[in-house]
C-alpha cells in the first residue's frame, strides 16, 4: 500500500523500480483468487516507458483467474510474455453490471489494452479463455446483449505487435481494435464453439466475432485461424487500409464488412480493404457487405440505421472454399430486429469491389447476391476468375442476383436478389 501510495505521486519511481530488474513477472493471486489487481499492477510499473528502456511483463506458465474488469491503457514501449492461461470467471451479475464502454455501438469489454510501441507474444501457446460457454447459454440467441463483454479491446494502441496468442471461448467479441493504427497481429488462433447448441447460422456462439476494427488504420492480420459462431473478421466504422491475409476461418459467417450506417446521419467510411489467401471450411460466406437500411428504427446495438458515407477498394482475392453454403452477399437491408424492408433506402455507398480467384466447393448454385440500395446504387464491381463447384448437383454456380448494380464488370445479373438474413 505504501508503495502504492508512493508510486502515485512520485510517477518516475515507477520507471525506476521497473527497470531495477526491466522484467516484472506477474503471480496468480494464490488458490484461484482474482489476479486483475497484480495484473493492473504489473502495467503501472512497468508498462510505461522510455524506447530507450523498454519494460517487459511476464505471465508464467500458470492459470490467473480474472474476476474483475481490467483497464490497462495508455501504456508504451513494453513487451509482454504470455506464457500462461488467463481465465475469465463465469458471475454473470459481476460482468453486466461492471464490464467497460469499448465506445462504440454500445458494446462493452472486461479488460481495455492499448499504449504505443507494444510487442506481446504468446509462443503459440498462451492463452485469454473468456469461460465463454456460460454465456452462450445465458444469452440463448439474443443478439447484442447489453453489458456483455468483450473479452479485450485494444484501444488506442500505435505502432504495436501481437504473435501465437490463443483466443478460446470469448464471452462475446472476441476483441476489437478501436482508435488504433499501425498494429500487426500474427499467428493469432481463435475457437469459440457452442458445445451445447448446435452451430446454425441463426445462433449458436452469435456475436462472437473473431475482431472487429472501428476508427482504425493500417492493421493487419496475419496467419489468423478463427473458429465461431459469427463474423471471422469484421470492420466497421472508419476502417481504412486493412490488410487480412493467410488465414483460415471455420464454421461463421465470413469476412464481413459491416454492419455499417447504423447511426443515422453520421459519416462512415471504410476504404482499403484486402482479404486474400483465405480458407473458409464450413462457413456461411466467404466473404460478405450489410449496410443498415436508411430509415432509422431503435438505438445500437440492435436498432438504428439512416447512416451516410461509403465504402470503398474491397479486394477479396484467392479465397478457397471447403463446404461453404454460400459464396459472396450483400445487403444493404440491415434493420431492427422486427423491422422489414427498406432495402433501397440506405444512402452509404458500397462501391470499387472485386473478386477475384475464388476456388473450392460450397452448396449453392449463387455467386453473388447483391442487394444494393436504390438510393446509392453499387458501382465499380468486378468478379473474375471463379472456379467453384456447386456440390448439391456438380455444377458451376451461375447465378449473380443483382439489384442497383451499375456497370457490372466481368458477371452479368441473372436475376433479383433474395432478402438477407438481418445480422
Ligand atoms: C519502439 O521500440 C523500439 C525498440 O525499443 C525503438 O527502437 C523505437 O524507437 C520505438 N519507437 C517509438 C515510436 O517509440
Ligand atoms: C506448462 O505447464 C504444464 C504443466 O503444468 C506443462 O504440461 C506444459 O508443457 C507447460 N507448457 C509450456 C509451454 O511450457
Ligand atoms: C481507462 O483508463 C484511462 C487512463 O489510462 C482513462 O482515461 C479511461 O477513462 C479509462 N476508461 C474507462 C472506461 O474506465
Ligand atoms: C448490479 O446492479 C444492480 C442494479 O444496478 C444491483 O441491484 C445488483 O446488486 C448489481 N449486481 C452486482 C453483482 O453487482
Ligand atoms: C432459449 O430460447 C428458446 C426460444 O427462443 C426457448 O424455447 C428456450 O426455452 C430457451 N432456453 C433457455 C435455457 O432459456
Ligand atoms: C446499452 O447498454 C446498457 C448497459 O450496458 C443498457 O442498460 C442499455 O439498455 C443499452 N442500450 C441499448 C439501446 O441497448
Ligand atoms: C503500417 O503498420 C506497420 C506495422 O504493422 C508499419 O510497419 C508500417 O510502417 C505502417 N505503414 C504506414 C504507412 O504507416
Ligand atoms: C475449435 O474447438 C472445437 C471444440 O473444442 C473443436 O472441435 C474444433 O476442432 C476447434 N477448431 C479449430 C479450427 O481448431
Ligand atoms: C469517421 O470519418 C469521418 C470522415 O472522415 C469523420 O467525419 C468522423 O469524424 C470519423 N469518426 C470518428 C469517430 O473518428
Ligand atoms: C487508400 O489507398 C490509396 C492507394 O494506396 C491511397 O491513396 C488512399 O489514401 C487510401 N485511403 C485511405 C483512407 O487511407
Ligand atoms: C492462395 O492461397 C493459398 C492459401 O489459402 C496459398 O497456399 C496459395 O499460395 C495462394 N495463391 C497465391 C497465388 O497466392
Ligand atoms: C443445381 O442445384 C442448384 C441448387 O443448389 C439448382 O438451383 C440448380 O438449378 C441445379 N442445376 C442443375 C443443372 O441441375
Amino acid at each position: 500500500m505504501l508503495r502504492r501510495a508512493i508510486l502515485t505521486v512520485f510517477p518516475t519511481l515507477v520507471t525506476a523500480l521497473c527497470h531495477t530488474s526491466g522484467v516484472r513477472v506477474v503471480e496468480p493471486a494464490p488458490n484461484g483468487a482474482d489476479s486483475a489487481m497484480a495484473i493492473i499492477d504489473a502495467f503501472q510499473q512497468c508498462g510505461h516507458n522510455e524506447a530507450s528502456h523498454r519494460g517487459k511483463v511476464v505471465f508464467k506458465n500458470d492459470t490467473y483467474h480474472i474476476k474483475s474488469v481490467m483497464n490497462t491503457t495508455g501504456l508504451s514501449n513494453v513487451d509482454v510474455d504470455l506464457q500462461g492461461t488467463l481465465l475469465w470467471d463465469d458471475n454473470i451479475p459481476y460482468w453486466l453490471n461492471h464490464s467497460l464502454p469499448v465506445g462504440y455501438q454500445n458494446q462493452s469489454s472486461a479488460w481495455l489494452f492499448g499504449g504505443d510501441n507494444i510487442s506481446w507474444v504468446g509462443h503459440g501457446f498462451g492463452t485469454l479463455d473468456g469461460n465463454g460457454q456460460v454465456w452462450y447459454d445465458f444469452v440463448n440467441g439474443t443478439n447484442n446483449y447489453p453489458g456483455r463483454p468483450h473479452q479485450i479491446t485494444f484501444t488506442g494502441t500505435q505502432n504495436s505487435y501481437f504473435s501465437g496468442l490463443r483466443f478460446v471461448q470469448s464471452q462475446m467479441w472476441t476483441m476489437t481494435l478501436i482508435h488504433s493504427s499501425n498494429v500487426l497481429l500474427e499467428s493469432i488462433y481463435v475457437n469459440s464453439t457452442d458445445s451445447k447448441q448446435e452451430v446454425g447460422f441463426g445462433f449458436s456462439s452469435l456475436n462472437t466475432d473473431g475482431a472487429d476494427t472501428v476508427y482504425a488504420d493500417n492493421i493487419t492480420f496475419r496467419g489468423w485461424t478463427v473458429d465461431n459462431g459469427d463474423d471471422s473478421i469484421a470492420m466497421k466504422a472508419n476502417s481504412t487500409n486493412i490488410l487480412i491475409e493467410d488465414c483460415r476461418f471455420y464454421t461463421g459467417l465470413g469476412v464481413a464488412i459491416g454492419s455499417i450506417g447504423q447511426y443515422p446521419d453520421t459519416f462512415e467510411y471504410i476504404e482499403n480493404v484486402t482479404a486474400r489467401n483465405i480458407e473458409v471450411h464450413g462457413m456461411r460466406y466467404g466473404a460478405y457487405v450489410k449496410t443498415w437500411t436508411g430509415v432509422p428504427s431503435g438505438y445500437p446495438p440492435n436498432g438504428g440505421g439512416g447512416g451516410l458515407g461509403y465504402a470503398a477498394n474491397l479486394l477479396f482475392s484467392n479465397f478457397t472454399l471447403h463446404g461453404a453454403t454460400g459464396i459472396f452477399a450483400l445487403t444493404q437491408c440491415t434493420h431492427y430486429n422486427d423491422a422489414s424492408g427498406d432495402c433501397d433506402t440506405s444512402q452509404f455507398q458500397v462501391r470499387n469491389l472485386r473478386l477475384e480467384d475464388w476456388t473450392g466447393d460450397c452448396t449453392s448454385d449463387v455467386v453473388a447476391d447483391l442487394q444494393c440500395s436504390a438510393a446509392s446504387p453499387c458501382t465499380g464491381f468486378e468478379i473474375d476468375g471463379i472456379d467453384i463447384i456447386d456440390t448439391v448437383n456438380n455444377t458451376a454456380p451461375s447465378n449473380y442476383l443483382c439489384d442497383s448494380v451499375v456497370g457490372p464488370t466481368g458477371f452479368t445479373c441473372t436475376g433479383e436478389p433474395w432478402e438477407e438474413n438481418s445480422r
